[in-house]
């Protein structure tokens, strides 16, 4: 039996380590295909370093362009893979477009799927990963989920129960195993001479949020003006090309830095008072750590984070933002728990059910 991983971005390296982990301690054989999505040692390589993973098997070095054309040329990349490999099972996960390009050219050579993190839906088809999460769920043969909405969404969508299996968050695998690490390397003090607790943490690099200069330009005028506590920032790739297309300044409280890796990024996060982001990961990653989540956004495909843990969606408005940051600063946000599962222990469980899996088809 070969498990050929697939990853390609940033939140897939995360997803994936502990899966790679597993397989390795239960000696499964398995290939792991880099896209090249994601590219830069920020963005990439020192994601490898932080969480151990192995240089990838196969790199394909696809690079950054339009949706059609990136998705195009990762799936020519690894057809080839798939027909010099011959892996009996890929294993995808999240949304992004490495994830549905990969599910895709393996659905075709009917090379079955396993996709973790499904059944996740924002109903908001503008969304890239929208379109990748359904196309990717109904493609897959092993459907992997994270919470009990995606497992309620497959049902809605016709997908067959028996193939959904509920196992809990490989994000929060990762995170719990580097936890310790993040905050022993106190991140706050050693790059930014900060205590612990004095501070928050603001990313941002959804297109909806930063590909439209006056959207962009608003939001940063907005939490500039919102708070006199430092915000570090994070800046990513598309939103600091963006930032230098419209000459937009970062100034006080605002923190920019370049991309952080994985344990010092965690680190700070962990020690903060507050986030600010339109990413899904650190929605669910802040309800992991208890810490209080401003999502700007007006929708979640992540309802648990609401409905359990810490997170609140803010959306763009800048009463909103202003208001949920100062509730936040006067103590004022809810406590939340932990979802069910998301305990650390959620590779293991997708491996023993890949192994079931392979068993009853031999
Ligand atoms: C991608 C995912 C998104 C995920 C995010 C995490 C899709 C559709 N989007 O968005 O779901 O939340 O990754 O980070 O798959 N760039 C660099 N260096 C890199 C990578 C990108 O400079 O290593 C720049 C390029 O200018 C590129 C832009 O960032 O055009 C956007 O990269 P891309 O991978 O297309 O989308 P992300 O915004 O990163």
């Amino acid at each position: 039996m070969l498990i050929c991983n697939v990853v390609g971005a940033r939140p897939n390296f995360i997803k994936m380590a502990p899966i790679v982990h597993e397989l390795h301690k239960r000696s499964i054989a398995q290939l792991l295909v880099h896209t090249g999505q994601h590219y830069d040692t920020q963005m990439s390589h020192s994601f490898f370093v932080d969480l151990g993973l192995p240089e990838p098997d196969v790199y394909l070095d696809v690079g950054s362009d339009t949706h059609a054309r990136q998705t195009a040329r990762i799936m020519r990349a690894f057809e080839q893979v798939c027909l010099h490999y011959r892996p009996d099972l890929v294993v995808v996960v999240g949304d992004v477009n490495s994830t549905l390009a990969a599910s895709v050219v393996a659905a075709k050579m009917h090379i079955p799927i396993a996709h973790v993190e499904a059944g996740l839906r924002s109903f908001d088809r503008s969304m890239p990963e929208e379109v990748n999460r359904l196309v990717t769920d109904h493609l897959s043969e092993l459907l992997f989920t994270t919470e009990p909405s995606a497992n309620a969404n497959l049902q809605t969508e016709g997908i067959a129960s028996e193939r959904v299996n509920y196992v809990g968050n490989c994000m929060i695998d990762t995170l719990l195993k580097h936890l310790d690490a993040g905050i022993e390397a106190e991140p706050w003090a050693r790059l930014f001479g900060m205590e612990p607790a004095s501070y928050g943490v603001l990313t941002l690099h959804r297109p909806s949020n930063v590909d439209e200069q006056e959207i962009l330009a608003g939001l940063i005028q907005t939490l500039q003006r919102s708070t006199d506590v430092p915000i570090v920032f994070p800046v990513h790739p598309r939103t600091r090309n963006r930032l230098e297309e419209a000459g937009i300044d970062l100034s006080a409280p605002l923190r920019p830095c370049a991309p952080l890796p994985y344990v010092a990024f965690l680190g700070l996060v962990a020690r903060s008072k507050f986030v600010l982001t339109d990413s899904g990961g650190l929605q669910e990653e802040t309800t992991a750590l208890g810490i209080p989540c401003l999502t700007l956004r007006s929708n979640t495909e992540r309802p648990i984070t609401i409905e359990e843990g810490t997170n609140c969606l803010v959306g763009t408005d800048p009463y909103k933002i202003r208001e949920s940051i100062a509730s936040v600063l006067a103590g004022n946000w809810k406590q939340g728990k932990r979802p069910p599962l998301w305990d650390g222990c959620s590779a293991p469980r997708i491996v023993d059910v890949i192994e079931h899996w392979f068993s009853e088809r031999c």
